[in-house]
C-alpha cells in the first residue's frame, strides 16, 4: 500500500541520488508547493541546498518576514533572502498596462534570480512543479491566444546551465499538501490561497508605487484577517483587495472625502480556469467594509466583485 510517507521516503533517497554532493538553489515564495519542495530537499541535502526568497516589493503585509522565518525557524531550511523592492519599484515606475507590469516583473525577476544562482555555485535548480502543470505544459488543448502571461511556470531553467529537480512532478495538490502536513509545515502554509508573481502590482490598478502598495495591504490584510475569524478562509479559494484607479466622493463628520475605493475579490474554484463568486455573507462584508473605511486612511468606499470566470479573471489585471 503506497502511502505519502512512503512518498517522502522514495523522494528524499532519490534526490539524494540525484544531487550527489552537487548544490541546489530554488525560488521560495511561501506557498504550499516551494515551500514543501524546500522542505523536501532540505531533509535530503541539508545545506547543500540553499533556497531564494526574492522579495519584489509587491509581497503583502508582514509576508517576507513570515516566510523567513517559517522557512529558516521553523522548517530549518537554509534561506536566503535578497531585498530587490527597490530595483522592482524603480522599474515599475509609471507602468499602468497589465502585461507591461507582468513582463517587468517577469524579467526582473529572471536577472536578480539568474545573478544569485551563479554566484551560489549550485548546479541543480529546485521547482514545485506538479502533476497539473506537467499536463498543462505538454497539451495543446489550450487557449491559443495568451490570455495573460504567467511566469511561475518555465522560463528559468532554459537560459541557465542548471538541471532541474522536480520532487514534486508527480502529485496533485491535495496530495503535495498531505506530504507537507507530515513534514510538519504550518497550516499557514499548507492552506494559503495562491498568490501571483507579480504580487500587488496586478492588485493596484494604474501606477504601482509605494503608498499605494500601503493602502493595499493594510486592506488586505483586515480583510484576510476578517475571513479568518468568520471561519472562511478555507472554503474560499482564493480571496484579494484590490486598490481601483478611481476615486470616489464621500463623507465624513461634516467634511467632503474624495478617496480610493478598495474591491473585494473572492472566488470558489477546483483549477483556477474557471471560478464562481463566493457569496461571503452581508454580516461578514459589513464587517470587513466597516473596518476598511475606518482604519484604511484614504479609502472611503469598499466594492464587492460578483462577477464569476469567465467572463472576468480572477485578477483584475
Ligand atoms: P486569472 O486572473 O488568469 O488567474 O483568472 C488564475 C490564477 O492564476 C493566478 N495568476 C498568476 N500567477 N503569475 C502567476 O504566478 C501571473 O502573472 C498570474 N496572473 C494570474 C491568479 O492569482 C489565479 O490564482
Amino acid at each position: 500500500d503506497w502511502t505519502m510517507e512512503d512518498f517522502i521516503q522514495q523522494c528524499i533517497a532519490s534526490i539524494r541520488q540525484q544531487v550527489g554532493s552537487a548544490k541546489v538553489i530554488g525560488a521560495v515564495s511561501g506557498g504550499v508547493d516551494s515551500t514543501v519542495a524546500a522542505v523536501l530537499t532540505s531533509r535530503a541535502i541539508g545545506t547543500q541546498f540553499e533556497a531564494l526568497l526574492v522579495d519584489n516589493g509587491l509581497l503583502r503585509r508582514d509576508e517576507a518576514n513570515q516566510v523567513v522565518h517559517r522557512l529558516r525557524d521553523t522548517c530549518g531550511v537554509q534561506l536566503r533572502y535578497v531585498d530587490a523592492s527597490s530595483l522592482f519599484l524603480q522599474l515599475l515606475q509609471g507602468v499602468v498596462d497589465p502585461e507591461e507590469k507582468r513582463k517587468i516583473i517577469g524579467n526582473t525577476f529572471i536577472k536578480v534570480f539568474e545573478k544569485e544562482a551563479s554566484a551560489s555555485g549550485a548546479s541543480f535548480l529546485l521547482q514545485g512543479t506538479l502533476y497539473p502543470d506537467v499536463i498543462e505544459s505538454s497539451s495543446h488543448g489550450g487557449p491559443s491566444v495568451t490570455i495573460k502571461t504567467h511566469h511561475n511556470v518555465g522560463g528559468l531553467p532554459d537560459k541557465m546551465n542548471l538541471k532541474l529537480l522536480e520532487p514534486l512532478r508527480e502529485l496533485f495538490k491535495d496530495e503535495v499538501r498531505a506530504v507537507g502536513k507530515l513534514l510538519g509545515i504550518p497550516e499557514d502554509s499548507i492552506y494559503r490561497h495562491p498568490f501571483p508573481g507579480p504580487g500587488l502590482a496586478i492588485r493596484i490598478l494604474g501606477q504601482v508605487d509605494q503608498h499605494r502598495l500601503e493602502i493595499l495591504r493594510h486592506a488586505d490584510s483586515i480583510y484576510i484577517e476578517e475571513l479568518k475569524s468568520a471561519n472562511l478562509y478555507r472554503c474560499i479559494s482564493q480571496a484579494f483587495a484590490v486598490l481601483l484607479p478611481v476615486k470616489a466622493v464621500g463623507v465624513m463628520g461634516d467634511t467632503r472625502s474624495y478617496e480610493d475605493v478598495v474591491a473585494l475579490r473572492a472566488v470558489e474554484t477546483v483549477d483556477y480556469m474557471t471560478a464562481k463568486w463566493y457569496p461571503i455573507p452581508a454580516t461578514v462584508l459589513e464587517k470587513i467594509s466597516s473596518r476598511i473605511v475606518n482604519e484604511v486612511k484614504g479609502v472611503n468606499r469598499v466594492v464587492y466583485d460578483i462577477t464569476s470566470k469567465p467572463p472576468a479573471t480572477i485578477e483584475w489585471e
